[in-house]
């Protein structure tokens, strides 16, 4: 059994906390343990309505809890970079949200410090761990739609009035909270190969992106359109077209269907339909993944590697210089 600790009571620590609670039921060897907030109230709230033995009034009295062995961390990206030194200089491993961290500069430090304790860290983004992700890697492997050339994917919700998206300080902005999903869904489906990045933004009034166009040059020519907002709810619908057909995803955030076209500008031309199997949430993946990994003593996930955590976040870094936007920490 594996002593799941939550830091920061919000909104996705709701979801963590039910998909905990459905792991436990089925027996997948989770104890919802621990919850730390910064308002003891709200900490204790929080455990009684969601099933957790301990609750806690500041994140350094839980890490001082000797029984806690994982910690998720679900607060703003600002406070990402330091809360997993802090987890980390307890010896607790870390699943901590997307995006990993407000900066680059950040993630390396954090994860050179968790390789020099010998602990383990991985990045909460969800879409790298469900298993649809390894069946669509699989069909474009085949050839189902030929070579590969182009994809389109798109990510947005209406969030802009909310305070962890439009504060700076926070590390607000759709990038890196709707945007790091598109950019690694173009890492997974073609790789890393980007020769050059293009882009368009448009910025909130208090300085931090709204939504932006991006587009990822391949080596090889082929091209990554991406979208992301945080001022409508859009389609979150992927495209990859190949020279044979297409592969049509639903959706980028939790990819549940794909289609396969023989002809993308042909609607009857279906050729397959895959299903993603039944989930729980679709947030267990990254828990059972840590789960064997704490029981192999790896310090990283397969699913998500160091590497990919920190080239998706110099991606980022180098999308904010070309819109000369900084965080006010930076
Ligand atoms: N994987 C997904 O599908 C998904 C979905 C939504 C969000 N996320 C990610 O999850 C993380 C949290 O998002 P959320 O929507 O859950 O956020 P949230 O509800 O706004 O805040 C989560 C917690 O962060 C702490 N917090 C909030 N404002 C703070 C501030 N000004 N200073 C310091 N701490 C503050 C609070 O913890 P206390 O309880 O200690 O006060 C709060 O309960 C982000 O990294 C986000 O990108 C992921």
């Amino acid at each position: 059994m594996t002593n799941v600790a939550i830091l920061g009571a919000g909104g996705i620590a709701r979801k963590m906390a039910e998909t905990l609670r459905l792991m436990k039921a089925r027996g997948d060897g989770v104890e919802l343990y621990a919850v730390g907030s910064r308002d003891k109230a709200r900490a204790e709230a929080f455990a009684r309505e969601e099933g957790f033995q301990k609750a806690y009034g500041s994140y350094e009295e839980l890490l001082l809890d000797n029984q806690v062995e994982l910690v998720y961390i679900a607060t703003p990206h600002s406070h990402h970079g330091e809360q997993i030194e802090q987890c980390v200089r307890h010896r607790k491993a870390v699943l901590c949200e997307k995006s990993f961290t407000a900066t680059a500069a950040q993630a390396e430090r954090a994860l050179a410090l968790a390789k020099e304790k010998g602990v383990l860290v991985t990045e909460a983004i969800w879409t790298r761990y469900v298993p649809m992700r390894g069946m669509l890697n699989d069909l474009l492997a085949s050839g189902a739609i030929g070579t590969p050339r182009l994809l389109t994917a798109n990510l947005g919700y209406t969030i802009r009035d909310k305070e962890r998206i439009r504060r700076p300080e926070l590390a607000g902005g759709a990038l890196l909270d709707v945007g790091v999903y598109v950019l690694n869904f173009a890492a997974m489906t073609f790789g890393n190969d980007v020769e050059r990045m293009e882009s368009s933004v448009r910025m909130m009034d208090t300085g931090v992106d709204l939504q932006e166009s991006v587009t990822l040059h391949y080596g090889d020519g082929r091209m990554a359109e991406l979208m992301a907002t945080a001022a409508c709810n859009t389609s979150r619908r992927c495209w990859i077209y190949g020279d044979r057909g297409c592969l049509e995803v639903d959706n980028v955030n939790n990819p549940r269907r794909a289609t396969l076209y023989a002809n993308a500008n042909d609607p009857a031309s279906v050729v397959r339909v895959i299903d993603a199997p039944p989930q729980l949430t679709g947030y267990e993946y990254e828990v059972l993944s840590c789960l064997r990994a704490l029981k192999t003593g790896a310090l990283e996930c397969p699913e998500m590697p160091h590497q990919e955590t920190l080239r998706i976040m110099r991606w980022m870094d180098a999308l904010r210089r070309s819109w000369n936007m900084k965080y006010p920490f930076e």
